[in-house]
C-alpha cells in the first residue's frame, strides 16, 4: 500500500475531537463511567477524546481482529475481553477508530451488552457508511468519509503508518512495508 492524499489534517482532528468530546459529555448520563477502547487502532483517538472529556472515568480495553494483514474485513471478529475491566451496572462508553462493515462494533457492542452495563454508548472517529454490511450506527461519529482505506492517527495498514499525525488515504501499490526513507515528510519530527 502506498500513501495517498491527506484527507483529514492534524488540526482538523484536534478541532473535531474537542467538539465530539462535548457532544459525548452532554449525552452521557451522570454517575460511574467506564470507557472500553478497541485495540489497537482506537488508542490515539481514545486518549485525546478522554482528555477532552474531562470527566472521571475508568479505562478498559477490548481486542478485536478481523483484518489480518489486508484491507478487507473477514466478517468474522475475534474478540478479547480479558482487559475490559468491570462493566456491570456502570455507564459504558465504547470507543473505536472506524465503523466500516460494522462487524467489529456489532460484535464488541453485543459482547459488552452481555456484561450488563447500566447504559452503553458508542463513539467512533470515522464512519464509512457506504461499506456497511451489518445494520449498526454509532451514537457519536467524528467524521463521515468515503470508501477509501485510510491510515494515520492510530489507524494502520498491516501495522504501518499508525504514527502519522494526519489521516491519509492508502492505496494499493508499493511499498508494502515502508521504512522511514520511503515516506519522507509524513512525520512531524
Ligand atoms: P469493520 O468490522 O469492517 O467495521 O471494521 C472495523 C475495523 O477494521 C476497524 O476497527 C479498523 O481497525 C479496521 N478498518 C476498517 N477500515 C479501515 C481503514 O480504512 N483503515 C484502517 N483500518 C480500517
Ligand atoms: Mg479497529
Amino acid at each position: 500500500m502506498a500513501l495517498g492524499e491527506t484527507l483529514i489534517t492534524e488540526s482538523e482532528i484536534r478541532g473535531r475531537v474537542g467538539t465530539l468530546a462535548r457532544e459525548v459529555g452532554a449525552a452521557l448520563p451522570p454517575g460511574d463511567l467506564h470507557c472500553a477502547v478497541v485495540l489497537k487502532s482506537a488508542l490515539f483517538f481514545a486518549v485525546d477524546l478522554l482528555r477532552a472529556l474531562g470527566r472521571e472515568a475508568s479505562l478498559g480495553f477490548v481486542s478485536a481482529s478481523s483484518y489480518g494483514g489486508g484491507t478487507e474485513s473477514a466478517g468474522e471478529v475475534r474478540l478479547g475481553l480479558e482487559a475490559v475491566g468491570r462493566v456491570a451496572g456502570r455507564h459504558l462508553l465504547l470507543i473505536d477508530d472506524i465503523l466500516d462493515t460494522g462487524h467489529t462494533l456489532a460484535a464488541a457492542r453485543g459482547a459488552l451488552q452481555a456484561l450488563r452495563p447500566a447504559s452503553l454508548r458508542t463513539c467512533v472517529l470515522l464512519d464509512k457508511p457506504s461499506r456497511r454490511r451489518v445494520s449498526i450506527e454509532a451514537d457519536h461519529v467524528g467524521f463521515t468519509i468515503a470508501d477509501v482505506f485510510v491510515v494515520g492517527y492510530g489507524l494502520d495498514c498491516a501495522e504501518a503508518y499508525r504514527t502519522l499525525p494526519d489521516i491519509r488515504a492508502c492505496r494499493p501499490g508499493a511499498p508494502s512495508a515502508p521504512d522511514a526513507k520511503e515516506r519522507p515528510g509524513c512525520w512531524n519530527g
